[in-house]
């Protein structure tokens, strides 16, 4: 073996050592339960995962697995940790060193916040992220993590811009100019990585106008020519337009991770299979081998969004909020990918899950259309349940009218643990022991899995009683 195969074969072992990362959101009304998840991340070969705050039996879950975890601070904590150092120390202790020492947790990095700059957040977070991430740090160093724990703020992309829109010119956004010199300084005193969430389907989604083939890596897009420098797709002039506004204001070597990348399947025009296993397939090729960016050549640290649909999500940023996982909210896999690990093309099901009986709500067939308790239903099954999957370009989207009355019921029955009461719109609906699902296209008719009740914070089967009160306004 020459040079340069050795060359290959040391990057090939960096790159196996780092491997993909996927992050594991729990919005869920019914989420997998944490054993379920971390089996299938295993067996999938993820050696990495992200999370978004640092659920206890989650954490537990991964214990003596060897993944490597980032853990997270929700936004809604950021006050607390960052007003006080004494809140601080306690949640490294309760969510970090006790994990590490009882559990056996490979905790890597503490995530503070989740994209606290977005625009929506009108800078509420502007002025405590910092605090939060200094007192974090600081507890992190008191109780000796520093060296296994690094601190981090997942940013959303729009932190930093290019006037030109060449990569070359990128800043830190002005606005926010000064604070994120703050933050960027501290990371790079702490030896901590810059992480950042990059979602070309965004721009698609924001701007009819976005060059489609450029958010894809087929190379098929026009270039952008940047000093001779040629980017044929988003990512690399995104994650270099970074990487120069980095070097710009004199931390050119700073880490930089990517928290979030992906597409969703359902839920716009542009969010389908096809799209999203050509984006996420593109990019693991991509980085695969350890080839980098023009400005970043190397391995590229990166966790997938997502790993599974978490249906409780707000959709206030679009219908397609609920559809990220490369799983669907049962731990099926969507299409095959390849992610470089031991999974080889094919992505491994969940193993175990536990569905409830086969029954679904569905319109009763001697119901006419024009039964004056059909639209009332329809809107208060949607406003509770799921109804993504039925907008224009959706995976339900060409569903008759009674197809998509009889989706909205089954969401609202099926979220609700197939409860009698919760498939009885007044004379419209009905059980049924048939599956709806069409038997052409991608438009599923779900069969819920078992309520796991582990998580704190995840939503109960509710709404039962304001389902009662409709009834019953209906009959009067
Ligand atoms: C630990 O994290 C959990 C989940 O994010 C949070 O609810 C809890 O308040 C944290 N514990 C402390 C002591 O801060
Ligand atoms: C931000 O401001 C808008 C308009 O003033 C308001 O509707 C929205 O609720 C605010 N969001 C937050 C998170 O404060
Ligand atoms: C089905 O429901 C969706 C969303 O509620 C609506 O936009 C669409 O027009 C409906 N289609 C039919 C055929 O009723
Ligand atoms: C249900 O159907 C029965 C019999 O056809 C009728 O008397 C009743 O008014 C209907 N109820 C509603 C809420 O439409």
């Amino acid at each position: 073996m020459g040079w340069v195969g050795l060359v290959c074969l040391l990057m090939m072992m960096v790159w196996s050592v780092g491997g993909i990362g996927v992050n594991w959101g729990t919005q869920s009304t019914h989420p997998l339960p944490p054993d379920t998840i971390v089996r299938l991340l295993r067996d999938n070969g993820f050696q990495r995962v992200k999370l978004f705050d640092a659920e206890y039996d989650t954490l537990k879950a991964l214990g003596k697995t060897g993944i490597e975890v980032m853990v997270g601070i929700p936004n809604d904590m950021l006050a607390t940790v960052g007003g006080s150092i004494k809140a601080a120390e306690k949640w490294v202790a309760k969510n970090v060193t006790q994990h590490i020492t009882s559990n056996n947790v490979n905790i890597r990095y503490v995530a503070v916040g989740n994209e606290p700059f977005l625009e929506t957040y009108n800078g509420s977070y502007l002025g405590i992220t910092f605090p939060a991430l200094r007192n974090i740090q600081a507890a992190l160093v008191k109780a000796g993590h520093n060296n296994q724990v690094k601190v981090t703020v997942p940013l959303n992309a729009d932190v930093y811009m290019s006037s030109t829109e060449l990569p070359s010119d990128g800043d830190f956004r002005a606005d926010i100019h000064d604070v994120m010199l703050t933050i960027v300084n501290f990371l790079s005193v702490s030896g901590a990585p810059f992480t950042v969430n990059i979602y070309p389907f965004i721009s698609l989604y924001a701007d009819p106008n976005f060059p489609v083939e450029y958010a894809f890596f087929d190379g098929n897009a026009s270039p952008i020519n940047d000093g001779g420098i040629s980017y044929t797709n988003m990512f690399d002039a995104n994650l270099d337009t970074l990487a120069h506004a980095l070097q710009r204001n004199g931390f050119a070597d700073l880490p930089i991770i990517v928290g979030e990348i992906g597409w969703p399947t359902d839920g716009d025009r542009n969010a389908n299979i096809e799209y999203a296993r050509r984006f996420n397939q593109g990019f693991m090729s991509h980085i695969s081998g350890g080839r980098g960016t023009p400005m970043r050549p190397g391995p590229i640290d990166a966790y997938i969004f997502s790993l599974i649909d978490e249906d409780a999500k707000s959709i206030a940023p679009g219908n397609f909020e609920r559809h990220w996982g490369i799983f669907t909210y049962d731990g099926l896999p969507k299409y095959p990918l390849n992610l470089g690990t031991t999974n080889s093309g094919a992505l491994v099901r969940a193993n175990g899950v536990q569905y409830l009986q086969n029954k679904w709500c569905v319109m009763k067939p001697s119901a006419r259309l024009d039964d004056p308790s059909v639209a009332p239903s329809v809107n208060y099954a949607c406003s509770s349940a799921d109804c993504t999957s039925l907008g224009y370009g959706s995976s339900c989207g060409n569903l008759d009218a009674r197809g998509n009355i009889s989706y909205a019921f089954n969401s609202y029955f099926q979220q609700n643990n197939q409860l009698d009461e919760a498939c009885k719109f007044p004379n419209v609906s009905m059980i049924t022991k048939t599956d709806p699902t069409p038997t052409v296209g991608n438009c599923r008719f779900n069969r819920m899995i078992q309520p796991y009740y582990g998580f704190g914070y995840a939503q109960r089967p509710s709404g039962l009683i304001s389902f009662l009160v409709l009834i019953l306004v209906l009959v009067l």
